[in-house]
């Protein structure tokens, strides 16, 4: 097979023959080399067409080569600008978020999510004078020093979950700074209030759990920590890289209606190509150079391939039938996920929230925190994948955790029809190990 020739090659140039480490499918014991992409479907080197139910972890969610994002690309190369200066198009871009996400006053892009986040801490305490930050066990805010630091705990570590550094390499004293506790438990963020107020610039968090499955906030709950953490003059950062443009043009504030201090936003927004942002209101996000003293700059930030495909991809998700139609196939998507299920007595929660889900195996209860993914079944999930991929359906493995998975809206019917066969005979083929 042509993949596994080209793994073994690529092992000899790239660590595990990979750019980045969870492109290895843990469930296939090789990562999928992609030939191309088109739409909803994926191509292998070996020429073998699979469904895509990752879309690029989330980023793709106008499917793969959709004609605007190629225009875009398309008009970059045509107007020469590589990197290191700003357009118009920058400006329309910034303006169009400001008009569209409630705590946007001010946009500053980066590429990544990773970038997104650092940069936004970074200004979180410069605007406080304090150093800490709050956040909870099980979410996710990038692989970089101050918060790859208490996310995904061992279950027998978390008893002190803001030791865990979740990898070598990331200096223990950085520790200090980080307090992690349980989602959706208000009383845990009382006390660390309470306690730690003026020490904590901010209060970080994935409105929907997506990096443990998809786990949504109680009813509530973040209006609580909208007003705890006004009430302490900590800074409400919602981390929307992911939830962002999944059920709305206006993130996850505007579908539970609470509006945090800053956010980030990313993945679909350059319509496939890296695009990141942080938003936030004139006063916080003014304290950036060269107004305030705050540091934010690269020589990548905001490519003008990524602004333009961002502007392509605004176009398309403020069509006035976009979500009404991408939801509708979602609705029906969910309910035939919930019949299939109960069809099989098995004990699986599928949390959602617009267009990603997750898929929790072996729990019988809808899961309130990280506590409950960790019930998750990891070997049948691997086993679902495996079996999903013989069927021509690609289900991303992150290390067998309950993560996130959804659809494009260039999944047609019958692509999510032939979805929903496979994932009936992969739980078919698991149900009696449970
Ligand atoms: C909530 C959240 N924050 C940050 C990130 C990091 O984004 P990136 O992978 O673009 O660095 C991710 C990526 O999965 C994410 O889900």
């Amino acid at each position: 097979m042509k993949r596994d020739e080209l793994y073994a090659r690529a092992r000899q140039s790239l660590p595990g023959g990979v750019c980045a480490s969870t492109r290895l499918n843990t469930a296939l014991g090789h990562p999928l080399y992609v030939e191309r992409a088109e739409g909803s479907q994926l191509f292998d080197v070996d020429g073998n067409a699979y469904l895509d139910m990752s879309c690029g972890h989330g980023a793709a969610l106008l499917g793969h080569g959709h004609p605007a994002v190629r225009a875009a690309l398309h008009e970059a190369a045509d107007l020469g600008v590589c990197c290191a200066s700003d357009t118009i198009h920058h400006v329309e871009l910034a303006e169009q978020i400001c008009a569209l996400i409630a705590s946007a006053e001010r946009v500053r892009f980066t590429n990544s999510g990773s970038e997104a986040t650092l940069h936004a801490i970074r200004l979180c305490r410069a605007a406080t004078g304090r150093d800490r930050i709050v956040r909870f066990t099980g979410h996710f805010h990038g692989y970089h020093e101050h918060t790859f630091i208490g996310g995904h705990v061992p279950a027998d570590q978390l008893d002190n979950p803001s030791a865990y550094r979740e990898s070598p390499g990331i200096p223990e004293p950085l520790t200090q700074f980080i307090c992690s506790i349980p989602f959706n438990d208000l009383a845990a963020v009382e006390r660390v209030l309470e306690q730690q107020g003026e020490q904590i610039a901010t209060l970080i968090l994935e409105p929907v759990d997506f990096n443990s499955g998809g786990i949504p906030p109680q009813p509530g709950y973040l209006q609580g920590l909208r007003d705890l953490t006004s009430k302490y003059g900590v800074l409400l950062f919602f981390d929307e890289i992911q939830t962002s443009f999944k059920k709305s043009t206006g993130a996850a504030q505007a579908d539970f209606g609470v509006t945090p201090d800053i956010c980030t936003i990313g993945k679909s927004l350059g319509g496939g190509l890296p695009l990141s942002a942080i938003c936030g209101g004139a006063d916080l996000m003014d304290l950036y150079k060269p107004v305030g003293e705050v540091t934010h700059s690269g020589t990548f930030m905001a490519p003008l391939a990524s602004v333009l495909g961002g502007l392509a991809f605004l176009d398309q998700v403020t069509q006035p039938s976009f979500y009404p139609d991408l939801l509708a196939e979602f609705d029906r998507f969910y309910a035939e996920v919930d019949a299939m299920i109960a069809r099989h007595r098995i004990p699986v929660q599928v949390p959602r929230h617009g267009a990603r889900f997750g898929v929790i195996l072996g729990l019988d209860r809808a899961p309130i925190d990280y506590r409950d993914a960790l019930e998750h079944r990891k070997d049948l999930w691997l086993a679902f994948i495996r079996h999903a991929f013989e069927r021509g359906v690609y289900f991303h493995d992150y290390g067998g955790g309950p993560c996130h998975h959804g659809f494009s809206v260039a999944h047609s019917r019958d692509d999510v029809d032939r979805v929903l066969q496979v994932m009936d005979e992969s739980f078919g083929a698991i149900a009696t190990q449970f």
